[in-house]
């Protein structure tokens, strides 16, 4: 099983005209979360007052106020700690009001408050924080001189993608920009993964074909793993993690199809299984000895590589991608995939999204790669599809990876 990250200490605002209310939920949240740290207060003043001084983690407000609605509270609120999530909780909502407050609450409650709900709700939205907070995260990656940085024509492309005017033609100039860039994604875009009936001969032709995202999610990654080219350890070749995380990200996509997701989540898996393994790239640049470590206590326990980092480095290469993605403000969702794609129950999500598409990727190429197919579910973890529901469906998952795996090996020959 892998190790829990640690939960760190959560601190929640509580406001309520409603005092028995407020001791009601501070009895029931002793028994229910008791490593909570919380603090009640009665007034919008008071909690204004409170969020002066002290970081909260969350803030829960009843939906009216003395002297101010709880939207209008939840904009101050907002204002001073950005980072806070804030939750709004009614006895009474109407549409109009829900409707006005969907902009500041992230989450709208009913009373009575179900703290169990809150519980799991708080534990899913701050997953991510806790573990780019990690301090051990934190310290190694610090330790790292070689960090890979944007690129920078991914950032061009991003910021001509927000014009409503950009044209494909102004797309194609920018990434003309790099011919090495331009040219791979060519080669990759004719592979037989896209099947297309014709061979595409320019890159305006190409993102009119593959959709600007998967163009994109190529920008981003390319000039980033070629900076690793000339990185010679064992059992970390650059092209053979490329070659994976490549299979990975179309394999993915598939899988994401497989499930009739809407094409900008088939993309954003996409994106995601590009960049899963990115951190073993920049773990193996910067640590290679401790990298030698892990690989040999995983030849010598038979064990996943991410088990054998977290004994060594107290880590994985997953969260140290999430990491650095963290930094580059890439979406969430990529990073929370990229973080948990070896260890997907710390991801509280409950739902099929694309850490599942990455996560059932990855174990499906691992397995083909080594020509056992079939084995695919020893590379799982079958807890985690359990408490998705999903069982069923990973013979459909299996069927539709290995044929797009194949395709990828008539490519090669
Ligand atoms: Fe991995
Ligand atoms: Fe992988």
């Amino acid at each position: 099983m892998p190790k829990a990250l640690p939960m760190t200490k959560k601190h929640i605002l509580f406001v309520d005209d409603d005092a028995e209310f407020l001791q009601g939920i501070q009895g029931s949240l002793r028994v229910v979360e008791p490593s909570w740290s919380t603090v009640l207060t009665t007034s919008a003043e008071e909690a204004l007052d409170q969020l002066a001084h002290v970081s909260f983690d969350a803030v829960v407000s009843d939906h009216r106020l003395v002297g101010i609605d709880g939207s209008s509270f939840l904009e101050k609120v907002q204002e001073l700690q950005p980072r806070a999530m804030r939750f709004i909780v009614s006895g009474e909502l109407d549409r109009e009001d829900v409707i006005r407050l969907a902009f500041p609450a992230h989450q709208c409650f009913t009373k009575p408050l179900d703290l169990d709900l809150l519980r799991r709700t708080l534990r899913k939205v701050t997953a991510l924080r806790d573990l780019l907070s990690n301090e051990v995260l934190k310290r190694l990656v610090s330790q790292c001189s070689l960090l890979p940085t944007i690129p920078s024509l991914y950032l061009e492309l991003t910021e001509e993608l927000k014009s409503p005017h950009f044209t494909i033609e102004r797309l194609e100039a920018i990434i003309s920009k790099d011919p090495a860039v331009a040219a791979k994604i060519l080669q990759l875009v004719n592979s037989s993964f896209f099947g297309l009936s014709r061979r595409i001969e320019g890159i305006g032709e190409a993102i009119s074909f593959i959709g600007v995202q998967i163009i994109k999610a190529l920008v981003l990654t390319l000039p980033v793993f070629a900076r690793f080219e000339g990185v010679r350890v064992k059992d970390y070749s650059p092209t053979a993690i490329w070659e994976h995380c490549w299979r990975t990200a179309v394999l993915a996509r598939c899988i994401a199809q497989e499930e009739d997701q809407p094409r900008g989540v088939c993309e954003e898996a996409f994106l995601a299984g590009l960049l899963h393994d990115l951190g073993k790239m920049v773990l193996v640049s910067n640590l290679s000895s401790l990298c030698r470590e892990c690989t040999a206590l995983t030849h010598r326990n038979q064990a996943p590589m991410h088990q054998a980092e977290r004994e060594i480095l107290g880590c994985t290469h997953g969260m140290v991608a999430a990491y650095l993605l963290g930094l580059w403000g890439i979406p969430d969702t990529i990073v929370e995939a990229v973080g948990f794609h070896d260890e997907p129950m710390e991801a509280p999500s409950s739902d099929f999204n694309i850490l599942t598409a990455v996560h059932v990727a990855n174990a499906l190429d691992h397995a083909c790669s080594e020509g056992t197919p079939d084995h695919f579910k020893q590379y799982l973890d079958l807890e985690y599809v359990m408490a998705l529901g999903l069982p069923a469906r990973l013979e459909a998952w299996q069927k539709a990876g290995v044929a797009a795996f194949q395709r990828t090996k008539q490519q090669a020959s």
